[in-house]
């Protein structure tokens, strides 16, 4: 096989070296070098990218989770461009956090519909693509906005370990109807029961939800799963309402804690115990580790 070298956008270098490690593991030597990132004055990027290991006919993989995505969006673009040029024999990309999928419609007259948009430059430029939980509502499936390869690794069995062995008699609960696949996919595989709330998004910032009857389920610890959290106002909404309920202290899980603002302080004091992400992105939440996963999941993108 081509050596396989990773290339850590900034603030990556971390999750880059221990995927190099995992990969290890796994029997893939693997590099894990960092692109360096310089700022002109005028506010234009330049994108420098180690060439030692050689970069012509390597396997390049840049990682760079993508929360915050506009500013991150021309320096990958860069990197995929020179790594190209340089003659890598594929340039991969690893990106735990896959944004602009939400706004996946025009929901109001003349809205752009970012998530083909989004789709098509990254297209350009890779060959394939790893990300995990994507948010998929009316877009079935990855492949019909993008024409690179794309990868899909899924966080459920790592967010139902982790809830099994930290909460007795939990009852699972999606937010919203979209959140059936990763609520369900979590339910299932504990075995615990799940309910589903109706929610209308009103604004950025504000949510109406409206709970099912949970007697039947009373004394259970609600764990609510989604997989973003992104302001948290969704996860308050029911927290709000659960509390108004007196259920035990419920637990939030998400494959994605976007955290934007005050996210988790409100969680908080909506009265979450413990709000849990995976480490797709950096936040001050209970953190999952997506390396063995990641690493799984790049072997078979190499392999294909
Ligand atoms: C909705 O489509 C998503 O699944 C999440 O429920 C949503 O992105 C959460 O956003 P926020 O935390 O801002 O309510």
């Amino acid at each position: 096989m081509a050596p396989i070298v990773l290339h850590a956008l900034p603030g990556n270098e971390s999750r880059s070296e221990a995927l190099a490690q995992a990969l290890a593991g796994r029997g893939l030597a693997a590099a894990s070098r960092p692109c360096m990132l310089h700022r002109f004055p005028d506010g234009e990027t330049r994108v420098t990218v180690a060439t030692d290991p050689a970069v012509s006919g390597s396997e390049a993989v840049v990682v760079c989770t993508l929360d915050r995505p506009d500013a991150k969006l021309m320096p990958l673009l860069l990197a995929a461009a020179v790594l190209r040029d340089l003659g890598a024999r594929r340039v991969g990309l690893v990106a735990p956090y896959l944004p602009y999928l939400r706004q996946d419609a025009r929901f109001l007259p003349g809205e752009a519909i970012s998530a083909p948009v989004f789709a098509q430059a990254l297209s350009a430029r890779f060959d394939w693509l790893l990300c995990v939980d994507p948010h998929l509502h009316r877009i079935p499936a990855l492949d019909r906005i993008y024409t690179l390869r794309a990868h899909v690794a899924h966080a459920a069995p790592l967010l139902a370990e982790w809830v099994a062995r930290n909460v007795e008699q939990p009852l699972v609960i999606g937010p919203d109807r979209e959140s059936a696949q990763w609520a369900g996919a979590l339910s299932e595989r504990i075995g615990a029961p799940l309910v589903l709330v109706d929610k209308t998004r009103l604004g950025d910032r504000a949510v109406r939800v409206r709970l099912p009857d949970l007697a039947p389920w009373a004394g259970r610890t609600p764990v609510l799963v989604d997989d973003v959290i992104s302001t948290g106002r969704t996860l308050v909404a029911v927290l709000e309402q659960l509390r108004q309920r007196g259920s035990p202290p419920p637990v939030c899980v998400a494959a994605h804690g976007l955290c934007a603002g005050d996210a988790l302080p409100a969680l908080q004091a909506a009265g979450a115990q413990r709000v849990v992400c995976t480490n797709s992105v950096a936040h001050a939440c209970t953190p999952i580790d997506l390396t063995p996963l990641l690493a799984d999941a790049v072997v078979a993108a190499l392999a294909a």
